[in-house]
């Protein structure tokens, strides 16, 4: 197993989920993709992380991403723990759940980092194209729940970048001015952005969102 660097392709896999045996890929189709790993069921900061990527489902969708988390527990136990999910975050879980009992899609995805936890996946994200690239990957420890609304503005960012001349600035939020991208001259970025460019530095150029 090699570590997964942005632009590798995503692996694809076969297992089974809280929604029966599905394959990754046909799973996505040709969506985008977001898969996360958390460290165990029935632990608190897992609980509300789950509850709050069911809350986001809709907003996922809009965007056409297709959510699956996953962790090394197996099905019969998500399907406890989903019980307590819909409880006490008060929403549904509607997105499959890999059991990945025989750590085959950890290994994979290298969600295992044996000097964090010897056993349990830490909490890795990664966000895929509809290439099947990889165009994003985090990773945070076990004691620190992962910011969905963060997950969501990369979406935003990647899938605007993907189409247009543009790179996002620090803290961007979906609507807010963008970066001409750098490989661009500003006498051509103005034709292209007829919005107006705003020349900061010669390398610094800002224009509004193409697409607001
Ligand atoms: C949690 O989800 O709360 C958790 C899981 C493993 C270690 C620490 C916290």
């Amino acid at each position: 197993m090699a570590t997964l660097r942005l632009g590798d392709t995503a692996p694809d896999f076969t297992a089974v989920t809280s929604e029966g045996t599905l394959n990754f890929y046909e799973y996505l189709g040709d969506n985008w993709g977001i898969l996360f790993s958390h460290p165990a069921d029935f632990t608190p900061v897992c609980t509300t992380e789950l509850g709050t990527a069911a809350k986001f489902k809709d907003e996922f969708e809009k965007r056409n991403v297709k959510m699956m988390a996953l962790s090394v527990d197996g099905a019969a136990s998500h399907l406890e723990w989903i019980k307590d999910i819909n409880e006490t975050q008060s929403t549904e879980v509607n997105f499959p759940i890999v059991a990945d009992v025989e750590r085959k899609v950890s290994d994979l995805y290298d969600m295992i980092h044996p000097n964090a936890d010897n056993t349990l996946t830490v909490r890795s994200v990664f966000i895929i194209d509809p290439d099947k690239k990889v165009k994003l990957t985090l990773t945070y420890p076990a004691s620190t729940g992962r910011n969905f609304y963060e997950l969501l503005r990369v979406v935003d960012s990647l899938q605007l970048t993907a189409n247009h001349k543009v790179a996002t600035p620090a803290n961007w939020k979906n609507g807010e001015k963008v970066v001409v991208s750098p490989a661009i001259p500003t006498e051509e970025a103005k034709n292209i952005f007829t919005k107006g460019v705003e020349e900061v530095k010669p390398y610094l150029r800002l224009t509004p969102d193409p697409t607001a």
